[in-house]
């Protein structure tokens, strides 16, 4: 089973060809960086137009290097949200256009849960994992029990991670994208207690019940800290310094969130890992240790990465980090998605609409914030 995907949701126009064994045929991916760049951030319009003006060649790109033509596919499956509406749409019409003229099944997708599905296609994990999903456009702690059947544990309430890192970098006076950046800087920084002591910063949330995020108090901090600073030219050491405190207490942030986080699904889906207790070992079926799956453009950062891997190794789970092509916005996770939802008949109708916003949890309470997008 070969599916085409399209990614068109936020700045990187993507498409690709994966197959059900989950061999990646062709993930191309085409970041806009540049046309964004001098305005600090992504700007909508210009994203929908350069989806709109590069798509076409990415997917017969894609097609030509799986050797594949349209009837040759079992199906087209296209990013339909959350995400900038233009963009969406530009993808989505592209997919039920090729869906259409060749009848194919078509699968509109859902964004966050091709980030949530990736560790399967990367790892074939097991039903159910915990992931922590850190991207520029979210920040949420996902239980994922089955496809279509996910938990919202946490959201931010205010800024997505990603956004908080590329907001402080830029006050920092470093380039868009910050977040890789500001890791860059930190890493120069040769006086770790005292930039922490120089550069003390909140930790909205920390300690408290349940595992909802915050962030936009840590960037005001940022700022803050860097009007105290003398006027003119940011001096190089301060600089660093203030990334490594930032880094070091976005670190703790997340440490706390997520132990949160694993306590309870630990607690809570106990019985999905039977082996894990003593009572079952005798069932002699393969041992599978729970998981926890990081996502996202953040998961890029080797701080957060490496302060996961240890938490997750005292609690004994299985630490996976789908390699950064496949974490970052792509079109494999959205091929991929197609699959397991074409396989269990998930498909869509070409009347399926694009959704600037589409919680995976429809239970969870909507928090309104500037960065939530689901
Ligand atoms: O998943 P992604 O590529 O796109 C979406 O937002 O969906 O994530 C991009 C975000 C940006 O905010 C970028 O600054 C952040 O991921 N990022 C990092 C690092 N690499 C990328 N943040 C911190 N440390 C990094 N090394
Ligand atoms: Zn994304």
């Amino acid at each position: 089973m070969k599916i085409l995907g399209i990614e068109t949701s936020c700045d990187e126009t993507a498409a690709a060809i994966v197959d059900n064994k989950r061999v990646i045929h062709a993930n191309l991916v085409l970041s806009q960086l540049d046309d964004h760049k001098a305005f600090g951030g992504v700007v909508p319009e210009i994203a929908a137009r350069a989806h709109l003006d590069h798509l076409d060649t990415l997917i017969r790109g894609a097609m030509d290097e799986a050797g594949l033509r349209f009837n040759e596919l079992d199906g087209v499956a296209a990013t339909s949200g959350p995400g900038l509406i233009g963009g969406v749409m530009v993808g989505m019409m592209a997919g039920k256009a090729i869906a259409a003229a060749h009848n194919l099944p078509f699968m509109g997708i859902n964004h966050l849960e091709a980030h949530a599905l990736t560790p399967r296609l990367t790892d074939n994990v097991q039903f159910p994992y915990l992931i922590l999903l850190v991207s520029g456009g979210h920040t949420q702690i996902l239980v994922a029990e089955d496809v279509g059947v996910y938990k919202r544990w946490g959201t931010t309430i205010d800024d997505a991670l990603g956004e908080c890192f590329d907001k402080s970098a830029k006050l920092m006076g470093l380039g868009y994208p910050g977040g890789p950046n500001l890791e860059k800087i930190a890493l120069t920084c040769t006086d770790h207690a005292g930039a922490i002591e120089r550069f003390p910063l909140p930790k909205p949330l920390k300690g408290r019940d349940g595992c909802d995020f915050s962030f936009s108090g840590l960037k005001t901090a940022v700022r803050n800290h860097i009007e105290k600073l003398p006027q003119g030219d940011l001096n190089k050491t301060d600089i660093a310094d203030l990334a490594y405190a930032f880094q070091i207490t976005v670190t703790e942030i997340i440490e706390d969130r997520c132990t949160k986080a694993i306590t309870r699904f630990l607690r809570e889906y106990k019985n999905s890992f039977p082996h894990t207790y003593p009572q079952s070992e005798q069932t002699g079926d393969t041992p599978q240790k729970p998981a926890f799956v990081v996502s996202g453009g953040v998961a890029a950062n080797i701080s957060i990465r490496e302060k996961l891997k240890d938490l997750t190794a005292a609690h004994n789970m299985d630490f996976m980090a789908p390699p950064l092509h496949l974490c970052s916005d792509n079109a494999a996770m959205i091929a991929w998605t197609g699959i397991e939802r074409l396989q269990r008949n998930m498909t869509d109708s070409l009347d399926i609409g694009a959704r600037p916003r589409w919680p995976l949890d429809p239970t969870a309470e909507p928090k309104i914030g500037g960065g939530v997008k689901a």
